[in-house]
């Protein structure tokens, strides 16, 4: 039995991943801001699984709250033996049309809180000799899409990077790259998708799957994991294509001064 703590783990596939892992028996920390609905996740988990489950509510755009968390990470008595950097949100707006401040929170939220957390992690798992780290990334690292995307290159490189560097201390360190995926993102972003057609039928993961593959790859030692076949193609594609064609694919988003 493990303790793994899980950020955004109030909904989608940070849920999914508490779900997993208390079906096999490990106990988890679920961190978020929406403390009623993890509340409402420990009472479920508990009472299916019979494990425990700590709520430690916080806001990891919040200098306190992500230190409070980073102390629960580090901490010798019940230790965190895997931890899930998921939390995140979409930007819908192009750069010149997103206040400054929400562009800030992207990074708070999904590079800041990733380094961070990372950072208390490694430091007490490498002592231990043993622990997994999934940093929560995206398709979209290998794009040119805002803020979002370059935020998600960072933690793509930085996983890469970090597991280099702990090679052999006994910590695994993998980045996730989901591509669509059914949660609540892209209606919290008001991004609006297709989901019905045919090609996006099978472009779309289901967040148990793309989690059940994470693991395994977890497992298999795999740095960067690329759940479903229609995503390792992709990004098989993007990573041999010139920059130019990549960037070209955002030309019809750009921005247009108003008169
Ligand atoms: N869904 C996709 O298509 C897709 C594709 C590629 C990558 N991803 C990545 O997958 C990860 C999980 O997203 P999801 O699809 O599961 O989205 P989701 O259903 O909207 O869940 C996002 C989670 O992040 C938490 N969160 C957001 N801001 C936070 C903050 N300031 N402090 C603490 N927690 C915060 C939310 O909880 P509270 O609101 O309760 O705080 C929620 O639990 C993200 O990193 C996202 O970028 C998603």
């Amino acid at each position: 039995m493990k303790t793994a703590l899980v950020t955004g783990a109030s909904a989608g596939i940070g849920r999914e991943f508490c779900e997993q892992f208390a079906a096999r028996g490990d106990n988890v920390v679920v961190v978020a801001r929406n403390a009623e609905r993890l509340e409402e996740l420990k009472a479920h988990l508990e009472g299916r699984y019979k494990v425990d489950v700590e709520v430690l509510a916080a806001d990891l755009t919040d200098a306190g709250d992500l230190q409070r968390v980073a102390e629960r990470v580090a901490q010798r008595e019940n230790p965190v033996e895997i931890l899930v950097n998921n939390a995140g949100f979409g930007v819908k707006t192009s750069f010149l049309d997103t206040p400054v401040e929400k562009e800030v929170e992207a990074l708070d939220v999904m590079v800041k809180a990733v380094v961070v957390l990372t950072h208390a992690a490694a430091g007490a798992m490498v002592a231990r000799g043993r622990g997994a780290i999934i940093n929560v990334s995206s398709v979209a690292s290998f794009l040119a899409s805002g803020t979002y995307s370059a935020a998600k290159s960072y933690v793509t490189v930085f996983s890469e990077s970090i597991a280099a560097q702990l090679h052999g201390s006994g910590v695994s360190v993998t980045a996730l790259c989901p591509g669509f995926t059914h949660t609540e993102f892209h209606e919290r972003g008001g991004i609006s998708v297709d989901k019905s057609s045919p090609l996006a039928k099978r472009l779309w993961l289901d967040a148990d799957r793309l989690v059940r593959d994470c693991l395994a790859d977890v497992e298999a030692g795999r740095v960067i994991s690329v759940p479903g076949r229609q995503y390792k193609a992709i990004t098989g594609v993007l990573r041999v294509v010139p920059r130019p064609l990549v960037r070209s694919h955002r030309l019809s988003n750009r921005h247009r001064p108003s008169k």
